[in-house]
């Protein structure tokens, strides 16, 4: 089905780059790995711990990556904000710690100074940016190119796809130099372009979505574990774009309290996967009976149906899922500035580079 019959021709730079993301992750593929499924990064040979540093929506990279890394990899992983680390005194350090730094731009300032400040040190340092030779990508030890083309929106969309990518193909990576069969998982990847451009077709719910996201004020994000920055990189978009206050919170952290700011004016929207679908619709029952706010779910699971709208993003794997609601969540960004007439390619106040 034609996408254009349901799209609202916005004709911006943002919708463009969001829509751009099967290429950018099919390009990816094709530039990292091979056909007898190996994959090729600039990696030190020994890793026995990692710490991922960055600022805004590469900071979400981190914190979607980092439980990664643990679960699939046994690696042990932190990550900062930028502009925390160089307020950290002390920073903990092996032979064998990588300490990666993730940015666009390969300049902003507050990764940029905690990367000097980490390279006193004498640690390991990797960028992951879409700049080469910027700043970062000369100062770092090691260096992969998130490739995704040049992004123009400041919100960025498509080269926070590729970051996240080329953590989990380090990941992979890792996992396959420990003597591991990650087959399976390439595979997976493989099959990210298809699913993507099936979500990004799905226009009409988006619409609908960004419709009902327009008439409140009152916006809550929820997800778990990679999912929760999945939820705040939503929020950020939405921030970035429509000037809203939206928040997003770890599902079972959100009945500590924060439930509270609900009623019959606020919308939920709910990121599910086959994880979490349990616990998340239990929580969703008692939220609309205590509050009876509007609900939509972004889910991976078939039979969730907790939402007022429910927007499937079919997969049973979670590093597709990942995708596939954050491309979900931009494109509810994206059309929610344009039902609210403002235009995303000028946030106001707001620079493609964050510089001191
Ligand atoms: C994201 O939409 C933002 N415009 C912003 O948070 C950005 O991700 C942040 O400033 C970091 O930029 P970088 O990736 O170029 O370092």
């Amino acid at each position: 089905m034609g996408m254009d019959k349901f799209l609202t021709k916005t004709n911006s730079i943002m919708q463009k780059e969001i829509f751009e993301q099967p290429t950018v992750v099919k390009n990816l593929l094709e530039k990292y790995t091979t056909d007898d499924n190996k994959i090729h990064l600039d990696l030190p040979s020994d890793i026995d711990n990692i710490v991922i540093v960055a600022s805004g929506s590469s900071y979400n990279c981190a914190a979607i990556a980092a439980p990664l890394f643990i679960e699939y990899a046994d690696i042990p992983c932190e990550y900062e904000y930028s502009s925390e680390f160089v307020l950290q005194k002390k920073h903990f350090i092996t032979p064998n710690s990588l300490y990666i730094f993730v940015s666009q731009s390969g300049e902003t300032s507050d990764t940029l100074n905690a990367l000097k400040q980490i390279k006193k040190e004498g640690v390991k340092t990797l960028c992951i940016t879409n700049a080469q030779n910027s700043t970062m990508w000369n100062l770092c030890d090691y260096k992969i190119l998130s490739d995704a083309g040049k992004e123009e929106s400041i919100a960025s969309t498509k080269a926070l796809t590729a970051q996240i990518l080329c953590c989990m193909l380090i990941m992979l990576e890792i996992k396959a130099k420990q003597g591991e069969d990650i087959s399976g998982y390439l595979n997976t990847m493989h099959r990210l372009p298809a699913y993507l451009e099936r979500i990004k077709n799905d226009f009409e719910k988006i619409k609908t979505a960004a419709q009902l996201v327009s008439e409140y004020q009152n916006i809550s994000i929820l997800g778990n574990k990679n999912y929760y920055p999945v939820a705040k990189e939503g929020a950020l978009k939405i921030k970035e774009t429509c000037y809203l206050n939206v928040m997003a919170y770890p599902f079972g952290e959100f009945m500590h309290g924060h439930v509270a700011v609900l009623n019959q004016k606020s919308i939920v929207i709910a990121i599910i996967d086959e994880e979490n679908a349990q616990f998340a619709v239990r929580n969703l029952e008692k939220i609309k009976n205590d509050y009876n706010p509007k609900v939509i779910c972004i889910t991976s699971v078939q039979d969730v149906k907790s939402g007022d709208l429910n927007i499937y993003i079919k997969t049973k794997r979670k590093m597709k899922a990942i995708f596939g609601s954050l491309l979900t969540l931009q494109l509810i960004a994206c059309e929610l500035a344009n039902v609210l007439k403002k235009n995303p390619d000028r946030p106001k106040g707001l620079k493609k580079v964050v510089k001191d």
